[in-house]
């Protein structure tokens, strides 16, 4: 068996971003004009007004106050309410693809791999945009990386899965070096035009290379001790999307359960216990005791969720740095969250420190894995 390390971390960012001001503002003139194409109905007391949105809910309710977008103008324009992205050809780079690609190529190069070293591509994101051929494999491609690829999706735990995949298979020797990317583009599936939800996503890519630790050379090299996933079945986090769409009645409606939907306040309550109780069991079970650990590097969906993770899992409130939070800046990214706070705040940790890298999201979903700082 071998030991296994993240040597590389890569992110690429959309150059679009939406401030909550933004947001709020084209929020609120579409519910105006939904209010005034029906006034009828609302006056005859058949048809509830939409409530208007607002960002001092925004950032309260979530600590979120602005998003990177792979297209602003569609989704702020009150008569679209969603990105516009021209459609490519077969024979072009899909969009995830492109976007993997940047990423992965900064983790590549922090980690000090060519496309010759490394073995397979996982591809783990919460949406992909078509069925087959596998995303994963036209990254592969794009990179002239040899080995095998696929795609994986665990919602937004699927980075941890998929770093626990990965680091399966280079323990046992199946693979020496794994690059995994995780685009998001969340504004795709995100439901612009509904109130309780529309202030949460923001698109982005990020990219992890996992390899043996005796080959590691990079300059910031963080050993895998452990990986735990856990899934709970629950319909708080649902799309209805899928490929069986034509094959029924209606098929061709805009259906709100086709967008992204939640029943935010209860994924809250389930979602908090159910992490911070495998996140202690998993650290029990290693024998580290939190009070060891440096960093906490969570999903980032929610900033009061994380307060109480993080303060279930340390027995106290932790500090920003033991903490950090990106959502301010990047809202929730899906299964890059965690990925992106650990690549932004990794590097300042000195050897032997110890911590926990956590996603959580739809399915229920979470993934759980230790690291440790190499010398
Ligand atoms: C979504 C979330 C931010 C909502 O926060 P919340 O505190 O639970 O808020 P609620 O949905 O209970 O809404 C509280 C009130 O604010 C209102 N409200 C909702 N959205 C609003 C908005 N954009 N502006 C103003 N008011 C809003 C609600 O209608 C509700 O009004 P009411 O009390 O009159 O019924 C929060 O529940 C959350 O983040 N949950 C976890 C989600 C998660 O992690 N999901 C994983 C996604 S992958």
């Amino acid at each position: 068996m071998h030991k296994v390390a993240i040597t590389g971390t890569g992110i690429f960012m959309p150059s679009e971003i939406i401030t909550n001001a933004e947001l709020v503002a084209s929020f609120n003139d579409y519910a105006a004009r939904q209010n005034g194409l029906h006034a009828d109905e609302i006056e005859a007391g058949t048809r509830e007004p939409m409530a208007m949105s607002s960002e001092e809910f925004i950032v309260k309710a979530s600590g979120i106050e602005r998003r990177y977008v792979m297209e602003k103008a569609g989704i702020l324009d009150p008569e679209t309410m969603h990105p516009r992205l021209p459609e490519r050809g077969d024979d072009e780079i899909s969009i995830m693809g492109e976007i993997a690609v940047d990423a992965a190529k900064k983790a590549m190069d922090e980690a000090g791999l060519t496309a010759a070293d490394i073995d397979a591509v996982i591809c783990a994101a919460s949406n992909h945009e078509r069925a087959y051929p596998a995303i994963a494999i036209e990254v592969q491609e794009a990179l002239g990386i040899k080995g095998f690829a696929f795609d994986m999706n665990v919602a937004c735990s699927s980075a941890t899965f998929g770093i626990q995949a990965a680091a399966d298979m280079i323990r046992s020797g199946s693979a020496r070096a794994i690059l995994m990317v995780n685009p998001e583009i969340t504004s795709g599936h995100q439901e612009w035009r509904d109130r309780d939800c529309h202030f949460i996503f923001g698109d982005v890519c990020t990219a992890v290379v996992l390899q043996r630790l005796e080959d590691a050379t990079s300059a910031n090299i963080y050993e895998i001790l452990s990986t735990r996933c856990l899934t709970e079945f629950s319909n708080n986090i649902r799309n209805n999307n899928g490929f069986l769409r034509r094959t029924r009645e209606g098929h061709m409606e805009d259906r709100r359960d086709m967008q992204f939907r939640q029943e935010g306040r209860k994924v809250f309550k389930q979602v908090v216990p159910m992490v911070a109780d495998m996140m202690l069991s998993h650290l029990a079970d290693e024998g580290i005791e939190p009070s060891q650990l440096s960093r906490l590097w969570l999903h980032q969906a929610n900033k009061g969720m994380n307060d109480l993770i993080g303060a279930k899992v340390m027995g106290r409130a932790p500090t920003r740095e033991e903490q950090p939070n990106v959502l301010q800046e990047f809202a929730n990214t899906s299964s890059a969250g965690s990925i992106i706070a650990f690549s932004r705040f990794s590097q300042d940790l000195p050897a032997g420190s110890l911590g926990v890298i956590c996603s959580f999201g739809a399915g229920y979903s979470a993934g759980s894995v230790i690291v440790r700082k190499a010398d």
